[in-house]
């Protein structure tokens, strides 16, 4: 029998990198016993790793779910996610079983962490603690997450604040930056944190984004739950705005009746029109598009691309058409531009495995030059015909947030074709009501030579790409209810 305590810090890497050593020696689920630290403090006590063995190899997929639900708080989630990786090895399809309850309950840890991830990234709110003639700000807050989150999160906090020293202090773990540098310590006490003047600013901010006539009670307590509420300074408001929004949403109804633009109704005809009426069962979905006729450029295009990911998904991305290398391999965002898409996805932290990722438009679209062929934009009338498709990708997968790359997606979700330069990291309304973020397409990056111009652009792409991996991650929201957003985490104004 072998026991491991794997440390609180650094869960994720010594998970990883005994998991791999017992894999290899082919050490079987039931003969390892694992624990935290806090159940067994003497850091892989009589650990009695194995000898070391040969390479295995794992998933993709699988170490990106295990790399997040190694952080859950379930005491038996290291040898949940070894018992899985065990099955695994045997069984590589395991991955994209549906039906598999083990992996259902890894799953569900995943995103249990993730919605965690998002609270912190939401809720905590920072206080300054700092000399006032220090050189360099400093900050400090107490949050009490629900899974080890603090470590997994830290980066977010970090990107964002990096010119000033912070701490988060939790009875888990701690995060601490001080001078550019990030640290991690075992847990605090709650701390007597000093009133901040800056929380006053933030108080007068949430009563003023706070719409009465949009309140849904439940709505709001799924997407704040009340146990974060006592760390928050504006959460003492929210009882009495709740009991004074019906006669507020009531005055602001009779100060301004407003009727839609006339526009809108202008765009919602024109996307009605095109509205797809297929409705045959989910599995047939890619065969059909494939088959497609629809339109002239069938003639030319080695095969129409459907979508990919899981028919569940909460996100949806979605590109103009197929380029080159998938017109020939026949699968989304497999050239360059979704490699670039793969790399500033993941350096957010967002999982491409766990959205589905389609084209407004299914056969590449290009005019032959000697043995190249060069992309060209798809018409109007191309998109309206690939709508057809599109719409029945949405009605399926039933997106929570669709992600517009690019102005012919956002011209097919929205009716709207305007540029989306200046349209980006905006939500408009897309089909069935649905929320669309729109952002810049990757292509568009790898076409711009200035270097300064390409790095801002990119910079862009992955702030929006951050905010479409936030708004994804909180169950329970209702982003097409969403008036204005408040800023992720709570560091007081100047
Ligand atoms: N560009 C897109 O818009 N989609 C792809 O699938 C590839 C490149």
């Amino acid at each position: 029998m072998h026991r491991i305590a794997l440390p609180s810090i650094g869960t994720a890497k010594a998970w990883r990198e005994t998991a791999r050593a017992f894999l290899a020696a082919r050490v079987q689920p039931e003969q390892i016993i694992w624990g935290d630290h806090a159940a067994a403090p003497d850091l892989f006590g009589d650990a009695g790793l194995p000898p070391a063995g040969g390479p295995v190899s794992v998933p993709r997929s699988f170490v990106a779910m295990a790399e997040t639900a190694v952080w859950h708080s379930d005491p038996e989630r290291f040898a949940r996610l070894y018992a899985f990786l065990w099955r695994l090895k045997d069984a590589p399809r395991l991955m994209t079983d549906r039906g598999d309850g083990d992996l259902a309950r890894l799953r569900q840890m995943e995103k249990n962490v993730r919605r965690c991830q998002h609270k912190m990234k939401a809720f905590v709110r920072f206080r300054e603690i700092g000399a006032a003639d220090a050189a360099r700000r400093s900050f400090a807050a107490w949050f009490e997450p629900s899974h080890h989150t603090v470590e997994p999160t830290a980066d977010f906090f970090v990107r964002r604040f990096s010119d000033m020293d912070w701490r988060i202090l939790t009875p888990d773990v701690s995060a601490i930056f001080e001078q550019g540098e990030l640290s991690f310590q075992e847990g605090h006490t709650k701390p007597d944190l000093p009133e901040d003047a800056g929380e006053a600013l933030w108080i007068t901010y949430f009563q003023n984004i706070f719409n009465p006539a949009r309140l849904m009670v439940k709505a709001m307590q799924t997407e704040m739950p009340r146990k974060y509420w006592k760390n928050m300074p504006e959460a003492a408001f929210i009882p009495r705005m709740i009991a004074e929004a019906p006669a507020r949403a009531r005055a602001m109804a009779e100060a301004a009746p407003t009727l839609p633009p006339a526009r809108m109704a202008q765009v919602q005809a024109q996307l009605a029109s095109h509205a797809s009426a297929w409705d045959g069962p989910a599995e047939e979905l890619p065969k059909a598009i494939r088959a497609c006729t629809r339109c002239p450029l069938h003639c030319h295009a080695t095969q129409a691309v459907p979508g990919e990911g899981p028919g569940d998904a909460d996100l949806m991305v979605v590109g103009e058409q197929p380029g080159d290398m998938e017109d020939l391999s026949g699968r989304p965002f497999i050239g360059p531009a979704g490699q670039m898409f793969d790399r500033i996805a993941a350096e957010v932290g967002l999982n491409r495995d766990a959205a589905y990722v389609t084209n407004a438009v299914k056969h590449f679209k290009f005019t032959p030059r000697g043995k190249r062929r060069i992309h060209q934009r798809p018409e109007t009338s191309e998109i309206d015909h690939c709508r057809w498709w599109l719409d029945a990708e949405i009605a399926q997968v039933r997106p929570k947030l669709i992600l517009a790359m690019g102005a012919t997606a956002a011209q097919s979700l929205t009716g709207n074709g305007a540029r989306i330069l200046s349209r980006r990291g905006k939500i408009e309304t897309g089909p069935e009501g649905r929320p669309v973020l729109l952002t810049l397409h990757p292509s568009y990056l790898l076409r711009i030579s200035d270097p300064a111009m390409r790095e801002s652009a990119r910079a862009q792409l992955r702030q929006d790409l951050m905010a479409a991996e936030g708004m994804t991650q909180s169950e329970g929201q209702s982003l097409g209810k969403v008036t204005a957003k408040a800023p992720p985490a709570g560091m007081p104004g100047r």
